[in-house]
């Protein structure tokens, strides 16, 4: 086996497009998912585009912090990595909890794949020059709760603004955790798809109760935001991942965040901020430690 790439939620949406443009590209490819026979069919989409069909489908459920701890034990145990992409992400229109007993969309948009990196960190290593891939989005921007001494904020569930304040802690980990690691030969970027109508998107953007009662009164325009960043072709808005992943320009750079049009552009929300990732990394640490207890 070549060069490895493994890619979360990879088996639909904007990760499925991720694995085909790295297949494309001669990565064995393992896509992770929950559904097997859905992982089947999408190793037969990849092959078909793929340059060496090496393509596999590993089930996952990464809401539960065990089965990540699982999974990277499993890839690191099989050697060096090239690519990690860490696209799993959701926004839920009502709170809901893991099987850990964390908020999920904090669960799964910052600790699962948290965890999932730092438990590849030595396969990437040997794996150098390699790639950690976090996708990230808009809605990290503006409208979240920028502290992080507690997985919940004070206030009430709007599963938008909970859904892009998990996506700032991941971006704050993500600049982090480039400068930590600085002279490992192993990158690490934040790709922003824009929008794009899959699964995530399809029905939780027409439901007001996502946003603050505040933003409620402008629903009709901010209807007419998401649904219209939300009409991008699925290819398109797997372009930042698959640019973030393989393009020689960014050779030895780390610490970006590349916007849907393939630009690196400034981190959003002051997620470069020392005292912001600071407090993600405790708040990480002490909900998904390395070792299980
Ligand atoms: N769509 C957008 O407009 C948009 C905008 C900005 C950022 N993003 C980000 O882009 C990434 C991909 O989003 P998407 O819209 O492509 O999502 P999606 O269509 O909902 O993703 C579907 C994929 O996620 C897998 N999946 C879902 N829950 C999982 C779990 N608990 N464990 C393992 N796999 C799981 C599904 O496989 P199974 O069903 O088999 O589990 C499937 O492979 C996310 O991080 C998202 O936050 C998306």
């Amino acid at each position: 086996m070549g060069r490895r790439a493994v890619v979360t939620a990879g088996t639909g949406g904007i990760g499925l497009e991720t694995a085909k443009g790295l297949a494309a590209a001669g990565y064995a490819v393992t896509v992770v998912g929950r559904d097997p026979g859905r992982g089947a069919r999408a190793v037969e989409q990849i092959n078909a585009v793929s340059a060496e069909p090496e393509t596999r489908f590993v089930a996952a459920d990464l809401a539960s912090l065990g089965t990540v701890r699982t999974l990277a034990a499993r890839l690191a145990a099989e050697g060096p990595l090239t690519l990690l992409v860490n696209n799993v992400g959701a926004m839920f229109v009502d709170k809901q909890h893991t099987v850990d007993g964390i908020e999920a969309s904090f669960a799964l948009n910052h600790l699962s794949p948290y965890l999932l990196t730092e438990l590849l960190l030595d396969a990437l290593k040997a794996g150098a020059p390699s790639r950690v891939v976090n996708v990230t989005s808009g809605a990290a921007a503006r409208f979240v709760k920028r502290t992080f001494d507690a997985v919940e904020p004070p206030g009430g569930y709007y599963g938008f603004h909970w859904y892009g304040r998990a996506k700032l802690a991941n971006l704050a980990y993500t600049m982090d955790l480039a400068k930590r690691l600085q002279g490992t030969g192993v990158s690490v970027f934040a790709a922003d798809p824009g929008g794009a109508t899959t699964e995530m998107n399809n029905g939780s953007g027409r439901v007001p109760k996502i946003v603050t009662p505040g933003l409620r009164l402008l629903w009709p325009l901010v209807r007419r935001t998401f649904e219209r960043r939300a009409a991008t072709p699925v290819p398109v808005a797997a372009q930042s991942s698959i640019f973030a992943a393989l393009d020689a320009s960014l050779t030895e750079q780390t610490g970006l965040l590349i916007d849907p049009e393939c630009r690196s552009v400034e981190p959003y929300n002051s997620s470069t901020d020392s005292r912001m990732a600071e407090a993600v990394r405790k708040l990480s640490e002490r909900l998904a430690p390395l070792v299980d207890a």
